[in-house]
């Protein structure tokens, strides 16, 4: 292992998109930042793209052998995790609403959007135990607020909900160890998943989790979005 003097974060689905910004955006900061994507070369195709202490790691985070394999990689280079950012996520609803959709289908995105969040925070607890004053950020969507639920966008909405859900649940378990767990919704952005019509770029999806990351605040168990707190 090279162990770095330097903050270290990990960003699911850091190969493009929000999470690929929210590297950048890290590494401009000074952070060691180790990215996943499904594929190793597509995650170090994007670890080619930036510059500064970045790590690409092969990670599926609905499978819990692919977690287990990613966290023994993560070891190599670090005996810590300052910040996990689970933000890889699907959005995979198109032609199905809540009257139609299948079973697999509501399973197979809650487990990548919502358990894959959850196993994964769970593996690398003992990282984050390492660090002085861990974050946990998930991204979430304004389709998993209360208020942003749509009939049409039935697996990936009850993805999220679950998701904050799980925020507020990892927040209450972590606080005695000193780790916070927020969750964000970074709008909709101009991304593979958010499509071309989305007004907000990557970077301007990608601002809070970084001020979350690397801001001097302790709040626990909160949505936020645009650097505010707003309800579930
Ligand atoms: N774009 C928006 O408007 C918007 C709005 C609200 C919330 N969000 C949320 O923001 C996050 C990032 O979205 P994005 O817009 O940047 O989407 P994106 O460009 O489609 O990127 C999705 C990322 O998730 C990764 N991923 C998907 N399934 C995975 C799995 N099973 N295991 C590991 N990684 C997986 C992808 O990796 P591969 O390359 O390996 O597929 C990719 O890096 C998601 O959680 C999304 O729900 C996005």
């Amino acid at each position: 292992m090279t162990a770095t003097s330097k903050p270290v974060a990990l960003v699911t689905g850091g190969n493009r998109g929000i999470g690929f910004a929210i590297a950048q955006g890290l590494l401009a900061k000074d952070y060691q930042v180790m990215i996943t994507a499904r594929s190793l070369t597509s995650a170090e195709q994007a670890a080619a793209k930036l510059s500064g202490n970045v790590v690409p790691v092969a990670l599926d985070i609905s499978q819990d052998d692919s977690i287990e394999q990613a966290v023994a990689t993560i070891r190599q280079h670090s005996d810590r995790l300052d910040v996990v950012i689970n933000n890889a996520g699907v959005y995979p609803d198109e032609g199905v609403n809540i009257l139609t959709i299948r079973r697999e289908l509501l399973a197979a995105t809650l487990n990548t959007n919502t358990l894959g969040a959850i196993r994964l925070t769970q593996a690398c607890l003992p990282l984050l135990k390492a660090a002085a004053a861990a974050r946990v950020i998930n991204t979430s969507s304004g389709y998993g607020e209360i208020n942003g639920l749509s009939a049409a966008v039935p697996s990936y909405c009850l993805s999220k909900l679950a998701l904050n859900g799980a925020t507020i649940m990892l927040a209450q378990a972590l606080q005695p160890h000193g780790i916070t767990v927020n969750a964000i919704d970074p709008g909709w952005v101009k991304t593979d998943m958010g499509g071309d019509a989305a007004p907000r770029s990557p970077e301007q999806g990608a601002d809070t989790a970084i001020w979350l990351a690397t801001a001097a605040l302790r709040e626990t168990g909160k949505l936020w979005r645009d650097r505010q707190v707003i309800a579930f």
